[in-house]
């Protein structure tokens, strides 16, 4: 396998909504295969844009490539079955009328045997523990519920970059738990944008802070989640975990 193949590279990047809001402002940041990137920030930094454009949704000033290759209009639906996005809100990742359906429909483009997409539907919800969800429509679940579905509407197709938009908002601990489980193993490519510092302290590698559309800091795990003055002036906390493995390497 070749070392240090560049994932996503994104250079020079720039957003503006329609309204005048500038959303992200020349960032530039690459990530290469396998490692695990964590997007911290406070509400309004610009990461929920950010990731929208990893996989095309958006597209701003600058570029974005992934695995070398430039995101064009052309090539939409190739980058798409590269990177799996789950946003921030469920209600934008589901549209079909029933559980099941949303988790199947990525399958049907890349999996012909109707046994491999039951059995990999299967897989999943009953990872997730939510099999006895398959034939309720999405507007039966509660918000924890509707978030899992969304990760298994992702997960499902195993991209090889997954691209996280808050995923442990509103899961409950277990749920939380396996996803980080999960996190940690996979060898994919991973790029999370999260409040949750005890998350990006148990599985990121690499942090990217942003603050008002920008990258104010970046570095490794302990020198950016171990930096209280930094991350109080952007509104962000030390991670526990980051506290309690420093009390626990004293004793
Ligand atoms: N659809 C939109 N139209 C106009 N402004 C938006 C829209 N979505 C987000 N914004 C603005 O863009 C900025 C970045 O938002 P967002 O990327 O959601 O930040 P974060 O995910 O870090 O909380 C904020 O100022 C937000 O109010
Ligand atoms: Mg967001």
């Amino acid at each position: 396998m070749a070392m240090n193949r560049l994932a996503l590279e994104v250079n020079q990047l720039s957003y503006t909504f329609s309204n005048g809001t500038v959303a992200i402002r020349d960032i530039s940041f690459s990530v290469t295969e396998g490692e695990k990137l964590m997007i911290i920030g406070p509400n309004g930094a610009g990461k929920s844009t950010l990731l929208l454009h990893i996989n095309g949704l958006l597209r701003g000033k600058g570029e974005v490539k992934i695995f070398g290759e430039p995101i064009t209009k052309k090539n939409l639906k190739k980058i798409r079955t590269k990177v799996g996005l789950v946003f921030q809100n469920p209600d934008d990742q589901l549209f079909m009328p029933k559980v099941l359906d949303d988790v199947a429909f990525g399958l049907f483009d890349r999996v012909t045997a109707r046994e491999e997409i039951e059995a990999k539907v299967r897989k999943i919800l009953k990872d997730l523990g939510i099999e006895h969800l398959a034939g309720k429509s999405q507007h039966q679940l509660s918000l924890g519920e509707k978030r899992k579905v969304s990760l298994a509407t992702v997960l499902v197709l195993e991209p090889e970059i997954l691209v996280l938009d808050e995923p442990t908002s509103g899961l409950d601990p277990g749920s939380r738990r396996w996803l980080i489980n999960y996190l940690k193993e996979t060898s994919r490519t991973i790029v999370v944008a999260t409040h949750d510092l005890d998350l990006a302290w148990e599985i990121g590698q690499r942090m990217i802070i942003m603050d008002r559309g920008e990258i104010v800091a970046r570095g490794g795990r302990e020198e950016i989640l171990g930096n209280k003055d930094l991350l109080e002036q952007h509104n962000l906390e030390i991670p526990l975990l980051y506290l309690l493995e420093k009390i626990g390497a004293r004793s």
